[in-house]
Protein backbone atom coordinates (compact mmCIF):
# COMPACT_ATOMS: atom_id res chain seq x y z
CA UNK A 1 0.00 0.00 0.00
CA UNK A 2 1.67 3.24 -1.13
CA UNK A 3 0.47 4.80 1.94
CA UNK A 4 2.48 2.90 4.44
CA UNK A 5 5.71 4.30 3.23
CA UNK A 6 6.57 6.93 5.44
CA UNK A 7 8.06 10.30 3.52
CA UNK A 8 10.99 12.13 6.01
CA UNK A 9 12.18 15.75 4.60
CA UNK A 10 14.94 16.94 5.35
CA UNK A 11 15.83 20.88 4.92
CA UNK A 12 19.16 22.05 3.53
CA UNK A 13 21.44 21.45 1.20
CA UNK A 14 24.79 20.97 2.70
CA UNK A 15 27.31 17.62 2.99
CA UNK A 16 25.35 17.44 6.41
CA UNK A 17 21.40 17.10 4.90
CA UNK A 18 23.26 14.53 2.66
CA UNK A 19 24.37 12.48 5.54
CA UNK A 20 21.02 12.60 7.59
CA UNK A 21 19.22 11.94 4.48
CA UNK A 22 21.88 9.11 3.69
CA UNK A 23 21.26 7.97 7.32
CA UNK A 24 17.28 7.97 7.33
CA UNK A 25 17.88 6.08 3.76
CA UNK A 26 19.16 2.81 5.94
CA UNK A 27 16.14 2.76 8.16
CA UNK A 28 14.88 -0.94 7.70
CA UNK A 29 11.45 1.08 6.88
CA UNK A 30 12.64 1.40 3.63
CA UNK A 31 10.73 5.45 4.10
CA UNK A 32 10.98 8.02 1.09
CA UNK A 33 13.43 10.22 1.70
CA UNK A 34 12.79 13.85 0.42
CA UNK A 35 15.30 16.88 0.58
CA UNK A 36 14.57 20.82 -0.10
CA UNK A 37 16.34 22.62 -1.64
CA UNK A 38 18.90 19.50 -1.51
CA UNK A 39 21.60 19.34 -4.86
CA UNK A 40 21.78 17.77 -7.54
CA UNK A 41 24.69 15.53 -6.36
CA UNK A 42 22.49 13.75 -3.63
CA UNK A 43 21.66 11.31 -6.07
CA UNK A 44 20.12 7.64 -5.75
CA UNK A 45 16.78 7.04 -4.36
CA UNK A 46 16.84 10.93 -2.45
CA UNK A 47 13.84 13.37 -3.85
CA UNK A 48 15.43 16.52 -4.76
CA UNK A 49 12.94 19.54 -4.21
CA UNK A 50 14.98 22.61 -5.18
CA UNK A 51 12.52 25.53 -5.17
CA UNK A 52 12.39 26.29 -1.49
CA UNK A 53 10.88 29.88 -0.52
CA UNK A 54 13.30 31.51 1.89
CA UNK A 55 10.36 33.09 4.01
CA UNK A 56 9.24 30.60 6.94
CA UNK A 57 5.57 31.36 6.50
CA UNK A 58 6.17 30.02 2.85
CA UNK A 59 8.24 27.83 3.60
CA UNK A 60 6.03 25.84 5.73
CA UNK A 61 3.08 26.17 2.92
CA UNK A 62 5.50 24.32 0.45
CA UNK A 63 6.16 21.78 3.07
CA UNK A 64 3.03 21.21 3.79
CA UNK A 65 2.41 20.66 0.35
CA UNK A 66 4.48 17.69 0.16
CA UNK A 67 3.15 15.66 2.77
CA UNK A 68 6.17 14.58 5.53
CA UNK A 69 5.45 12.55 7.95
CA UNK A 70 8.57 14.31 9.50
CA UNK A 71 10.62 17.18 8.79
CA UNK A 72 13.94 17.39 9.83
CA UNK A 73 16.13 20.38 9.60
CA UNK A 74 19.56 20.88 9.33
CA UNK A 75 21.06 24.38 9.17
CA UNK A 76 20.65 26.92 11.93
CA UNK A 77 19.06 29.83 9.05
CA UNK A 78 15.61 28.21 9.27
CA UNK A 79 15.57 27.21 12.85
CA UNK A 80 16.39 30.47 14.07
CA UNK A 81 14.14 32.53 11.24
CA UNK A 82 10.94 30.03 13.33
CA UNK A 83 10.60 27.13 10.42
CA UNK A 84 10.03 24.60 13.10
CA UNK A 85 7.29 26.63 14.64
CA UNK A 86 5.35 27.72 11.61
CA UNK A 87 5.22 23.90 10.51
CA UNK A 88 4.17 22.55 14.41
CA UNK A 89 1.30 25.35 14.08
CA UNK A 90 0.40 23.48 10.59
CA UNK A 91 0.48 19.83 12.76
CA UNK A 92 3.51 18.65 11.28
CA UNK A 93 6.49 16.67 13.21
CA UNK A 94 9.55 18.24 13.07
CA UNK A 95 13.27 17.51 14.74
CA UNK A 96 14.21 21.12 15.47
CA UNK A 97 14.07 23.76 17.90
CA UNK A 98 11.72 26.52 18.14
CA UNK A 99 13.31 29.87 17.17
CA UNK A 100 13.27 30.98 20.88
CA UNK A 101 15.37 27.94 21.40
CA UNK A 102 17.21 28.22 18.74
CA UNK A 103 18.68 31.66 20.53
CA UNK A 104 21.44 29.97 22.30
CA UNK A 105 22.92 29.72 18.81
CA UNK A 106 21.53 33.09 16.85
CA UNK A 107 22.22 34.96 20.40
CA UNK A 108 25.44 34.79 22.09
CA UNK A 109 23.92 37.00 25.16
CA UNK A 110 20.90 34.31 25.14
CA UNK A 111 23.12 31.60 25.45
CA UNK A 112 25.45 33.44 28.22
CA UNK A 113 22.50 34.01 30.00
CA UNK A 114 21.60 30.45 29.92
CA UNK A 115 24.91 29.41 30.64
CA UNK A 116 25.01 31.92 33.88
CA UNK A 117 21.69 30.54 35.22
CA UNK A 118 22.79 27.15 35.13
CA UNK A 119 26.17 27.18 36.32
CA UNK A 120 27.58 26.34 33.07
CA UNK A 121 31.61 27.49 32.90
CA UNK A 122 32.21 29.56 30.02
CA UNK A 123 35.09 32.55 29.17
CA UNK A 124 33.98 35.96 31.07
CA UNK A 125 32.77 38.68 28.46
CA UNK A 126 31.72 42.10 28.26
CA UNK A 127 29.30 43.18 25.72
CA UNK A 128 30.17 45.93 23.47
CA UNK A 129 28.43 48.50 21.03
CA UNK A 130 31.73 50.80 19.79
CA UNK A 131 35.51 50.49 19.54
CA UNK A 132 36.25 52.51 22.60
CA UNK A 133 34.12 49.39 24.89
CA UNK A 134 35.87 47.21 22.99
CA UNK A 135 39.70 48.25 23.76
CA UNK A 136 38.60 48.57 27.20
CA UNK A 137 37.49 45.32 27.35
CA UNK A 138 40.75 44.06 25.42
CA UNK A 139 42.59 45.80 28.27
CA UNK A 140 40.81 44.26 31.29
CA UNK A 141 41.47 40.64 30.05
CA UNK A 142 44.38 41.42 27.90
CA UNK A 143 45.71 39.06 25.21
CA UNK A 144 44.72 36.99 23.73
CA UNK A 145 41.16 38.09 23.96
CA UNK A 146 38.51 37.04 21.32
CA UNK A 147 35.86 39.48 19.90
CA UNK A 148 32.60 37.91 18.31
CA UNK A 149 29.64 39.26 16.64
CA UNK A 150 26.42 38.35 18.82
CA UNK A 151 24.20 36.98 16.04
CA UNK A 152 24.61 34.82 13.25
CA UNK A 153 27.75 35.37 10.69
CA UNK A 154 28.27 31.73 9.72
CA UNK A 155 31.32 30.99 10.89
CA UNK A 156 33.29 34.78 9.65
CA UNK A 157 31.62 36.50 13.67
CA UNK A 158 34.77 35.13 15.71
CA UNK A 159 38.33 36.80 15.91
CA UNK A 160 40.61 35.77 18.01
CA UNK A 161 43.32 38.91 19.28
CA UNK A 162 46.48 38.16 19.74
CA UNK A 163 48.37 41.33 20.09
CA UNK A 164 47.23 45.06 19.10
CA UNK A 165 47.80 44.66 15.71
CA UNK A 166 44.87 41.88 15.29
CA UNK A 167 42.45 44.30 17.67
CA UNK A 168 43.06 46.87 15.38
CA UNK A 169 42.56 45.07 12.46
CA UNK A 170 39.45 43.19 13.73
CA UNK A 171 37.97 46.76 14.63
CA UNK A 172 38.66 47.94 11.32
CA UNK A 173 36.82 45.32 9.69
CA UNK A 174 34.08 45.04 11.77
CA UNK A 175 33.18 49.04 13.24
CA UNK A 176 34.60 50.88 9.87
CA UNK A 177 34.11 48.19 7.13
CA UNK A 178 31.17 46.62 8.05
CA UNK A 179 32.01 43.37 7.39
CA UNK A 180 29.11 41.47 9.18
CA UNK A 181 26.65 43.92 8.15
CA UNK A 182 24.23 45.50 10.57
CA UNK A 183 24.91 43.67 13.96
CA UNK A 184 25.77 46.19 16.54
CA UNK A 185 26.31 43.64 19.55
CA UNK A 186 29.95 42.47 20.13
CA UNK A 187 31.51 40.47 22.53
CA UNK A 188 34.89 40.20 24.28
CA UNK A 189 35.68 37.25 25.63
CA UNK A 190 38.92 36.29 27.47
CA UNK A 191 40.73 33.89 25.79
CA UNK A 192 40.83 30.74 26.59
CA UNK A 193 43.42 27.30 25.71
CA UNK A 194 43.45 23.91 25.11
CA UNK A 195 42.07 21.59 22.93
CA UNK A 196 38.62 21.67 21.19
CA UNK A 197 35.88 19.31 21.43
CA UNK A 198 32.03 18.91 19.28
CA UNK A 199 30.15 17.16 21.59
CA UNK A 200 26.56 16.82 19.99
CA UNK A 201 23.58 15.03 21.16
CA UNK A 202 20.10 14.76 20.14
CA UNK A 203 17.33 15.30 22.95
CA UNK A 204 13.66 15.47 23.69
CA UNK A 205 14.22 18.49 25.78
CA UNK A 206 14.96 16.51 29.23
CA UNK A 207 16.48 13.44 27.64
CA UNK A 208 19.55 12.85 25.14
CA UNK A 209 21.61 10.73 23.35
CA UNK A 210 25.72 11.72 23.47
CA UNK A 211 27.02 10.98 19.95
CA UNK A 212 30.87 10.16 19.96
CA UNK A 213 32.75 13.05 20.52
CA UNK A 214 34.89 14.40 17.48
CA UNK A 215 36.63 17.03 16.42
CA UNK A 216 36.42 19.24 13.59
CA UNK A 217 39.64 21.37 11.47
CA UNK A 218 38.41 24.94 10.74
CA UNK A 219 41.19 26.29 9.12
CA UNK A 220 42.03 26.00 5.51
CA UNK A 221 45.43 24.79 5.75
CA UNK A 222 47.59 21.76 7.13
CA UNK A 223 48.73 22.65 10.74
CA UNK A 224 46.13 24.32 11.04
CA UNK A 225 47.02 27.33 9.22
CA UNK A 226 45.46 29.87 6.99
CA UNK A 227 42.21 31.56 7.44
CA UNK A 228 38.84 30.28 9.20
CA UNK A 229 36.45 28.09 7.05
CA UNK A 230 33.23 26.53 7.80
CA UNK A 231 35.25 23.46 8.39
CA UNK A 232 37.48 21.56 6.17
CA UNK A 233 37.35 17.59 8.23
CA UNK A 234 36.77 15.79 11.08
CA UNK A 235 37.62 12.57 12.97
CA UNK A 236 35.88 10.51 15.89
CA UNK A 237 36.62 9.63 18.46
CA UNK A 238 39.25 11.06 20.06
CA UNK A 239 42.38 9.74 22.21
CA UNK A 240 42.57 12.25 24.60
CA UNK A 241 39.05 12.46 25.79
CA UNK A 242 38.76 10.55 28.84
CA UNK A 243 35.67 9.04 30.86
CA UNK A 244 35.57 11.98 32.78
CA UNK A 245 35.51 14.53 30.41
CA UNK A 246 32.08 12.19 29.28
CA UNK A 247 30.80 12.17 32.35
CA UNK A 248 31.37 15.83 33.16
CA UNK A 249 30.21 16.91 29.23
CA UNK A 250 26.77 14.76 29.96
CA UNK A 251 26.36 16.74 33.24
CA UNK A 252 27.01 20.43 31.06
CA UNK A 253 24.51 19.19 28.92
CA UNK A 254 21.81 18.05 31.75
CA UNK A 255 22.40 21.54 33.29
CA UNK A 256 21.45 23.88 29.51
CA UNK A 257 18.46 21.34 29.19
CA UNK A 258 17.08 22.41 32.48
CA UNK A 259 18.22 25.60 31.82
CA UNK A 260 16.48 25.84 28.58
CA UNK A 261 13.33 24.37 30.40
CA UNK A 262 13.03 26.37 33.25
CA UNK A 263 13.44 29.98 30.64
CA UNK A 264 10.38 28.51 29.09
CA UNK A 265 12.46 27.31 26.01
CA UNK A 266 13.02 23.80 26.28
CA UNK A 267 15.33 22.76 23.52
CA UNK A 268 14.63 19.94 21.12
CA UNK A 269 16.58 18.77 18.50
CA UNK A 270 20.69 18.45 17.41
CA UNK A 271 22.56 20.52 20.69
CA UNK A 272 26.02 21.25 19.78
CA UNK A 273 28.36 22.07 22.63
CA UNK A 274 31.66 23.83 21.44
CA UNK A 275 33.66 22.69 24.31
CA UNK A 276 37.37 23.78 24.98
CA UNK A 277 39.31 21.14 27.89
CA UNK A 278 41.03 24.06 29.48
CA UNK A 279 43.19 23.41 32.64
CA UNK A 280 40.53 24.11 35.02
CA UNK A 281 38.34 21.72 33.25
CA UNK A 282 35.71 21.55 30.61
CA UNK A 283 34.28 24.97 29.24
CA UNK A 284 31.72 26.00 26.76
CA UNK A 285 32.91 28.25 23.80
CA UNK A 286 29.33 27.57 22.34
CA UNK A 287 26.50 26.04 21.43
CA UNK A 288 24.86 25.46 18.23
CA UNK A 289 21.35 24.44 17.77
CA UNK A 290 22.32 21.73 14.72
CA UNK A 291 24.45 19.23 13.65
CA UNK A 292 27.54 20.09 13.24
CA UNK A 293 29.04 20.16 9.73
CA UNK A 294 31.41 18.03 8.71
CA UNK A 295 30.77 16.76 12.45
CA UNK A 296 27.49 15.19 10.99
CA UNK A 297 29.59 13.12 8.28
CA UNK A 298 31.80 11.18 10.36
CA UNK A 299 28.73 11.05 13.63
CA UNK A 300 25.65 10.25 12.11
CA UNK A 301 26.47 7.15 10.33
CA UNK A 302 27.53 5.68 14.05
CA UNK A 303 23.57 5.16 14.38
CA UNK A 304 23.83 2.79 11.83
CA UNK A 305 19.95 1.14 10.44
CA UNK A 306 18.11 3.19 13.73
CA UNK A 307 18.52 6.99 12.83
CA UNK A 308 14.99 7.42 11.90
CA UNK A 309 13.73 5.68 14.59
CA UNK A 310 16.02 8.06 16.90
CA UNK A 311 14.89 10.90 15.27
CA UNK A 312 11.34 9.77 15.95
CA UNK A 313 11.64 8.98 19.61
CA UNK A 314 13.08 12.47 20.15
CA UNK A 315 10.12 14.12 18.75
CA UNK A 316 7.86 11.86 20.72
CA UNK A 317 9.27 11.85 24.12
CA UNK A 318 10.43 8.00 24.28
CA UNK A 319 14.32 8.54 23.52
CA UNK A 320 15.91 4.80 24.75
CA UNK A 321 17.75 4.52 27.86
CA UNK A 322 21.17 3.29 25.99
CA UNK A 323 23.32 5.00 23.77
CA UNK A 324 23.09 3.30 21.01
CA UNK A 325 26.13 4.55 18.71
CA UNK A 326 28.88 2.95 17.44
CA UNK A 327 32.51 3.86 18.57
CA UNK A 328 33.92 3.21 14.79
CA UNK A 329 37.13 5.49 13.80
CA UNK A 330 35.71 7.51 11.29
CA UNK A 331 37.33 10.86 8.82
CA UNK A 332 36.11 13.17 6.83
CA UNK A 333 38.23 15.32 4.25
CA UNK A 334 35.88 18.01 2.69
CA UNK A 335 37.23 19.08 -1.00
CA UNK A 336 36.90 22.82 -1.23
CA UNK A 337 36.32 25.00 -4.58
CA UNK A 338 39.15 26.90 -5.78
CA UNK A 339 40.03 30.38 -3.84
CA UNK A 340 37.74 29.08 -0.97
CA UNK A 341 37.41 30.57 1.44
CA UNK A 342 37.89 34.19 0.28
CA UNK A 343 36.72 33.62 -3.56
CA UNK A 344 35.60 30.10 -4.33
CA UNK A 345 35.64 29.64 -8.25
CA UNK A 346 32.37 28.39 -9.29
CA UNK A 347 31.59 26.27 -12.72
CA UNK A 348 34.92 24.03 -12.39
CA UNK A 349 33.58 20.11 -13.44
CA UNK A 350 33.78 17.39 -11.05
CA UNK A 351 35.24 13.72 -12.26
CA UNK A 352 35.38 10.65 -10.86
CA UNK A 353 32.63 10.06 -9.09
CA UNK A 354 31.11 7.43 -9.88
CA UNK A 355 34.63 5.43 -8.82
CA UNK A 356 34.68 7.28 -5.78
CA UNK A 357 31.31 6.29 -4.99
CA UNK A 358 32.22 2.26 -5.39
CA UNK A 359 34.80 2.35 -2.93
CA UNK A 360 34.48 0.38 0.18
CA UNK A 361 34.64 1.83 3.45
CA UNK A 362 33.53 5.50 1.77
CA UNK A 363 30.92 7.78 1.22
CA UNK A 364 30.69 10.59 -0.36
CA UNK A 365 28.11 13.62 0.25
CA UNK A 366 27.76 16.21 -1.79
CA UNK A 367 27.34 19.96 -0.73
CA UNK A 368 28.30 23.26 -3.12
CA UNK A 369 27.50 21.69 -6.31
CA UNK A 370 25.52 22.06 -9.65
CA UNK A 371 24.49 20.63 -12.26
CA UNK A 372 25.66 22.03 -15.81
CA UNK A 373 25.10 20.11 -19.47
CA UNK A 374 24.34 17.00 -17.34
CA UNK A 375 27.51 17.55 -15.35
CA UNK A 376 28.04 17.64 -11.73
CA UNK A 377 29.77 21.18 -10.91
CA UNK A 378 31.55 23.14 -8.29
CA UNK A 379 29.06 26.08 -7.22
CA UNK A 380 30.11 26.73 -3.70
CA UNK A 381 32.79 26.73 -1.08
CA UNK A 382 32.89 23.42 0.04
CA UNK A 383 31.83 21.39 -2.70
CA UNK A 384 31.84 17.50 -1.43
CA UNK A 385 32.46 15.50 1.88
CA UNK A 386 34.25 11.97 1.68
CA UNK A 387 34.01 10.05 5.06
CA UNK A 388 36.22 6.90 5.57
CA UNK A 389 35.05 4.22 8.03
CA UNK A 390 37.59 1.63 9.38
CA UNK A 391 38.21 -0.73 11.88
CA UNK A 392 41.45 1.50 12.88
CA UNK A 393 41.44 5.28 12.66
CA UNK A 394 44.41 4.06 9.90
CA UNK A 395 42.17 2.38 7.99
CA UNK A 396 39.31 4.87 8.47
CA UNK A 397 41.77 7.96 7.23
CA UNK A 398 43.45 5.61 4.13
CA UNK A 399 40.07 4.99 2.63
CA UNK A 400 39.01 8.72 2.78
CA UNK A 401 42.57 9.73 1.34
CA UNK A 402 42.26 7.29 -1.54
CA UNK A 403 38.72 8.17 -2.48
CA UNK A 404 39.07 11.68 -2.29
CA UNK A 405 42.33 11.25 -4.60
CA UNK A 406 40.18 9.75 -7.40
CA UNK A 407 38.49 13.01 -7.82
CA UNK A 408 39.14 15.63 -10.10
CA UNK A 409 38.64 19.29 -9.81
CA UNK A 410 40.64 21.78 -10.65
CA UNK A 411 41.72 23.91 -8.42
CA UNK A 412 40.30 22.11 -5.82
CA UNK A 413 42.01 22.02 -2.51
CA UNK A 414 41.98 19.71 0.55
CA UNK A 415 43.98 19.20 4.32
CA UNK A 416 46.34 16.11 4.16
CA UNK A 417 45.87 16.00 8.02
CA UNK A 418 42.88 15.13 9.24
CA UNK A 419 42.72 12.66 11.70
CA UNK A 420 46.85 12.82 11.49
CA UNK A 421 46.70 12.90 15.44
CA UNK A 422 44.66 9.99 16.41
CA UNK A 423 47.10 7.76 14.55
CA UNK A 424 48.38 6.15 17.73
CA UNK A 425 48.86 2.53 16.66
P1 LIG B 1 32.64 30.18 18.30
O1 LIG B 1 31.93 30.41 17.01
O2 LIG B 1 32.20 31.01 19.42
O3 LIG B 1 32.78 28.72 18.66
O4 LIG B 1 34.14 30.49 17.97
C1 LIG B 1 34.82 29.93 16.85
C2 LIG B 1 36.23 29.56 17.24
O5 LIG B 1 36.92 30.65 17.82
C3 LIG B 1 36.25 28.47 18.31
O6 LIG B 1 36.12 27.20 17.77
C4 LIG B 1 37.62 28.72 18.93
O7 LIG B 1 38.64 28.16 18.12
C5 LIG B 1 37.75 30.22 18.89
N1 LIG B 1 37.27 30.80 20.16
C6 LIG B 1 36.01 31.23 20.44
N2 LIG B 1 35.93 31.70 21.71
C7 LIG B 1 37.15 31.57 22.24
C8 LIG B 1 37.72 31.89 23.52
N3 LIG B 1 37.00 32.46 24.48
N4 LIG B 1 39.02 31.59 23.71
C9 LIG B 1 39.78 31.04 22.73
N5 LIG B 1 39.30 30.73 21.52
C10 LIG B 1 38.01 30.99 21.25
N1 LIG C 1 31.85 22.41 12.40
C1 LIG C 1 31.41 23.52 13.13
C2 LIG C 1 30.00 23.87 12.96
O1 LIG C 1 29.25 23.17 12.32
O2 LIG C 1 29.60 24.88 13.51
Amino acid sequence: MAGSTKRILVVGAGAREHALADGIRQDPGRPAVLASPGNPGMEGDIHVHPSFPENPAEAAVWIDSLSPDLVVIGPEKPLAAGLSDALRQKGRRVLGPSAQAAQIESSKLFAKERMREAGIPTADFFVTRDPGSVRDAVRSFGYPSVLKADGLAQGKGVFVLQTPEDLEEALGKVFHRRSLGDQTTFFVERGLSGPEVSFIVLTDGTRFLPFPEARDYKRIGDGNRGPNTGGMGAVTPLSDWTEKDQEDACHLIERILWGMRRHGTPFQGFLYAGLMKTAEGLKILEFNARFGDPEAQVLLPSAGESLLSLLEAAVGGSLPEKVPFSRSPRVAVVLAAQGYPEKPVSGHVLSGLGKAREQEGTRLYMAGVGEQDGQIVSSGGRVLTVAGEGKTMREARERAYRTISMIGLEGGQFRTDIGAEEMTG
